[in-house]
C-alpha cells in the first residue's frame, strides 16, 4: 500500500525471477576502514530480505560513500561494506561507490541507461539520499522500471510526514546544532505546526544577540541576528531558549580538557573571552520539564559540543528526557543519532531516522526529489 502516494514493496508486482536494483544508503562512518556504526546498513536488510524471500533472480544494493570527486578513489571504495553487508545479508551484491563516476550526482542519462541495464525492478530504500536529485534516486522510475520504496524508506516517510501533517499535541520540537542559516527553513516550518520548539546548541547565541546579549567568544552569525529577531517576535513563548550556559574561558580549547581553560555555568550574558558550549543545567532541567508533558517529540542537533565530555551534560539530559518521554518520538540523524547511540538510548526512541539533511528536507519541504520519482513510476 503507497504511503503519503509513494509506492510500497508490495506495489512492485511479482518479484520472483526478476533482477532488483536496489539504491540504499551505506554512506556509513569508517575509521581507519573499519565501519564504526552499521545502522545504515541494518536499517536496509528488512528489505533486502523480503526481495530474497520473494524469489529475486538478484538483488543488486548500489550506494555512495563519502563525497569522490566523480573518479574512483580507493579512500571511498565499497570494500569494507560489501564485507559487511556479506556477512550480515549473504547473496545481496553491491556495486562500486555510484560517486566514482560524475554522472550519478549529475544525473546523467547515459550513466541512467547503464545503471539500469539488465534490472527489472527497482526499489529506493535510501532515505538519507533521497533529497538529492541524483542519477539513482531519481532516474530508474523515469526510465520506466516498475519502482517502490523499501521498508526503510517507508517507515522514514509514514514516520517525519506524519509528524508534520498530523502530530499529536503538545507536540515539541527541539533544534540544536551550529548555525540558524542551515536551520531557518526548518524553524519555520517547525514554528508552523509545533506547539513548542526548544533551540539549543551553538545556534542560541545568535538568538541571544538579536535579544541584544553579550555572546563573549560564542559562535555567532551577524547575518542572521535580524532573523532571529523575527523569528523571535513571531513564535513569542512558543520559542524556548537556555536560561544558562557552560562556557569556556580564554585559553581553552574545545576537545582538548589538557590546553586548561576554566568551566563554568553563566546566564544568557557571557563575559569577554568566554564561550557556550553547551546549555547549563537550568536549562537541561527546564526543557526536561517541557519534553515530559510532550504527546509528540521532535529533536533534530545536538545541544552542544557533545564529542567533548566536559560539555555532553545537556545533551545527554536532552536525550534521557527524550527516550523518557511516553509521548511518541523521533530523532533526526546525523549527530543527535549518534548522540542517542553514544548514551545507549537509541532503543528506547520510537524512530530514530536514518537520514540528517534528508530529515530536515522532509520536514521542511514536505516532499524529496526521491519520493516524488516514485510517485510517477509506471506502477504507482
Ligand atoms: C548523508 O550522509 O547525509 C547522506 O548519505 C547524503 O550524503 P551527501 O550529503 O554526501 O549527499
Amino acid at each position: 500500500m503507497a504511503v503519503f502516494g509513494v509506492p510500497t514493496l508490495e506495489d512492485l508486482g511479482p518479484v520472483a525471477g526478476k533482477n532488483v536494483l536496489v539504491r540504499v544508503d551505506f554512506n556509513v562512518p569508517l575509521k581507519d576502514g573499519v565501519i564504526t556504526d552499521d545502522l545504515r546498513i541494518r536499517a536496509a536488510l528488512p528489505t533486502l530480505q523480503w526481495l530474497q524471500q520473494q524469489g529475486a533472480a538478484r538483488v543488486v544494493a548500489c550506494s555512495h560513500l563519502g563525497r569522490p570527486k566523480g573518479k574512483p578513489d580507493a579512500a571511498y571504495s565499497m570494500d569494507p561494506v560489501r564485507a559487511h553487508l556479506a556477512a550480515v545479508a549473504p547473496g545481496v551484491e553491491l556495486l562500486e561507490n555510484l560517486r566514482f563516476d560524475a554522472g550519478e550526482e549529475g544525473n546523467d542519462p547515459g550513466f541512467v541507461d547503464r545503471l539500469v541495464e539488465g534490472f527489472d525492478l527497482y526499489v529506493n530504500d535510501a532515505f538519507g539520499a533521497s533529497h538529492r536529485a541524483h542519477a539513482s534516486i531519481v532516474g530508474p522510475p523515469a526510465r520506466g522500471l516498475p519502482s517502490a520504496a523499501g521498508r526503510l524508506l517507508a517507515r522514514e516517510i509514514e514516520v517525519l510526514l506524519g509528524v508534520r501533517e498530523h502530530p499529536d499535541r503538545p507536540f515539541v520540537a527541539i533544534l540544536g546544532g551550529s548555525k540558524v542559516s542551515d536551520k531557518l527553513g526548518v524553524i519555520e516550518a517547525l514554528l508552523d505546526v509545533c506547539d513548542t520548539l526548544i533551540i539549543g546548541g551553538a545556534m542560541c547565541f545568535t538568538f541571544f544577540r538579536a535579544m541584544g546579549r553579550s555572546t563573549g567568544s560564542s559562535l555567532v552569525e551577524p547575518d542572521q541576528i535580524d532573523v532571529c529577531k523575527a523569528l523571535l517576535a513571531k513564535a513569542g513563548d512558543r520559542l524556548v531558549l537556555p536560561e544558562d550556559i557552560t562556557a569556556m574561558g580564554p585559553g581553552g580549547k574545545l576537545f582538548d580538557p589538557a590546553a586548561g581553560g576554566e568551566v563554568r555555568q553563566t546566564g544568557r550574558a557571557l563575559p569577554e573571552g568566554w564561550m557556550g558550549c553547551d546549555i547549563g543545567p537550568g536549562a537541561a532541567a527546564a526543557f526536561g520539564d517541557i519534553i515530559g508533558e510532550a504527546r509528540m517529540v521532535l529533536w533534530n542537533g545536538p545541544m552542544g559540543a557533545f564529542e567533548d565530555d566536559r560539555f555532553a551534560a545537556g545533551t545527554r539530559s536532552v536525550a534521557e528526557a527524550v527516550a523518557s518521554c511516553r509521548g511518541f518520538t523521533v530523532v533526526g540523524g546525523g549527530d543527535s543519532a549518534a548522540a542517542v547511540a553514544q548514551f545507549g538510548l537509541d532503543d528506547r526512541i520510537d524512530h530514530v531516522s536514518t537520514g540528517g539533511g534528508a530529515s530536515l528536507e522532509l520536514i521542511e519541504q514536505g516532499d524529496l526529489p526521491g519520493l516524488e520519482a516514485l510517485r510517477v513510476a509506471v506502477n504507482a
